[in-house]
């Protein structure tokens, strides 16, 4: 086949017919197929079920503490020490709390709101305005979070190195503008990681507001599927450009262990982390330490936690690799779209055609295939170019996700053939 863009008009009408054809045969077969959440599947969690057994009792004593009982508020030592491995930082910079990361998130921000952060002058919630960055296409939540606060979220261009810096650096003169979004490894959707070069630009902006903020979602921290992609170490950045404070680094073991029965945290400075504790310790007199004890059992340590994560990656490959085959094979050649192939993380970012995203979404949806609302990685749910569409094979069986791409690929001939056939 041509690309489209080479087609007369002719050959255009003919097309769509014949692509129409085949798309009313999907309305017959009655499916019911869905690419939208990044869950991990049935498979994916039953890796990890022997955690179960880790409750058995055998003393429930962990660094001489009992973790049946109150307290140890931040995560017992052996936990932090563990995950401190992982991100590479210092133990005493890690507090451990809850079941998912982005509770944790919200608690952050909600602290800013209610009694300001460490450098900050009020709590954010007697400003007259709140502004936060939003590199994009970015994950949905984050930007609803921010919503569900008052705040103003400015987009902010997402490159293959991370967000641009130079539309950041138009807004460090803003007082209000208090921080930023960043998913910086495996991000949710594009699959980018951020270079070097761009966490020492974001530890070196002089941002108007003293308590800028950078919020460090690292998700997709050891999730690769192909090839691993090194992050630099954010918060040691942070501490040699002279800001320590700037960053909060998140992470959660919901697509390592139990998505939401898990254990989230965070790194910090520990100025961040004594005063985030101090206004904690009024919210809690701890967390599940059950919890921690049996990840501590079940993981182990960094060798054995990687070596878990290989098992998932095996599992999730071969969906990946159905999503590209796809894409290669029916969309490559007729140079309508473009589209990311990530290294890690739970999802394939699509360029459709320009102004059809939303039109795939509506053709996917009449013959059952759920899709993320068109819009939904853009702040305000406003992707400019209505172009952009999250896949996420990772729930559905490798059958389900072969359905649904092929599906999916009718429905993106469709609405570019429908958009160029407008303007005929
Ligand atoms: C970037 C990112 N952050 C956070 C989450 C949610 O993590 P948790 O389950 O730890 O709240 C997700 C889930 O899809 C995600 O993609």
């Amino acid at each position: 086949m041509k690309p489209y863009p080479q087609l007369d008009n002719n050959a255009l009408k003919n097309e769509f017919e014949l692509v129409k054809s085949q798309y009313s045969t999907y309305a017959d077969l009655h499916l019911s197929l869905d690419l939208t959440r990044g869950k991990p599947s049935s498979e994916q969690v039953n890796l990890s079920n022997s955690i179960m057994n880790c409750a058995s009792d055998d003393g429930f004593i962990i660094d001489r503490i009992d973790v049946r009982n109150y307290g140890v508020l931040g995560g017992l030592p052996s936990i932090r020490a563990l995950f401190a491995d992982v991100l590479g930082v210092d133990a005493s910079q890690i507090f451990i709390g809850g079941n998912a990361s982005l509770q944790l998130m919200y608690d952050v921000i909600s602290k800013a709101y209610t009694h300001g952060l460490l450098h900050s002058v009020q709590p954010w919630s007697k400003e007259k305005t709140i502004k936060f960055l939003c590199p994009c296409p970015g994950y949905d939540r984050h930007f609803n979070l921010s919503l569900s606060f008052g705040m103003e979220l400015i987009p902010i261009d997402l490159t293959p190195e991370g967000p641009s810096i130079e539309q950041i650096e138009k807004h460090m003169s803003d007082p209000s503008v208090k921080g930023i979004w960043c998913v910086p490894k495996f991000s949710n959707p594009d699959g980018i990681t951020y270079s070097k070069r761009t966490c020492e630009a974001l530890a070196s902006l002089q941002p108007a507001a003293p308590d800028f903020t950078i919020i460090w979602d690292n998700a997709y921290c050891i999730h690769s599927i192909y090839k691993d992609e090194p992050l630099p170490n954010m918060l040691s950045i942070c501490q040699d450009y002279g800001c320590p404070d700037r960053v909060y680094m998140f992470m959660s073991t919901s697509k390592i262990t139990y998505a939401g029965s898990g254990l989230a945290l965070f790194a910090t400075s520990e100025n961040n982390l004594e005063y985030y504790k101090r206004l904690a310790a009024y919210q809690t007199i701890g967390y599940s330490k059950i919890n921690e004890y049996m990840h501590l059992r079940f993981l182990k340590d960094k060798a054995n936690l990687l070596a878990h994560m290989q098992k998932h990656a095996e599992i999730l490959r071969p969906k990946f690799d159905a999503v590209l085959t796809a894409l290669d094979k029916n969309i490559s050649p007729l140079n309508i779209a473009t589209w990311r192939r990530p290294n890690g993380g739970y999802f394939v970012s699509f360029y459709a055609m320009p102004h059809t995203a939303s039109r795939i979404v509506e053709l996917c949806r009449l013959v059952g295939l759920k899709l993320t609302p068109a819009g939904a990685t853009y702040p305000y749910s406003n992707d400019p170019l209505d172009s952009n569409i999250r896949i996420a094979p990772s729930y559905p069986t490798l059958k389900e996700v072969e359905q649904a791409m092929d599906v999916l690929c009718i429905c993106v001939r469709y609405a570019a053939l429908e958009k160029m056939l407008e303007s005929v």
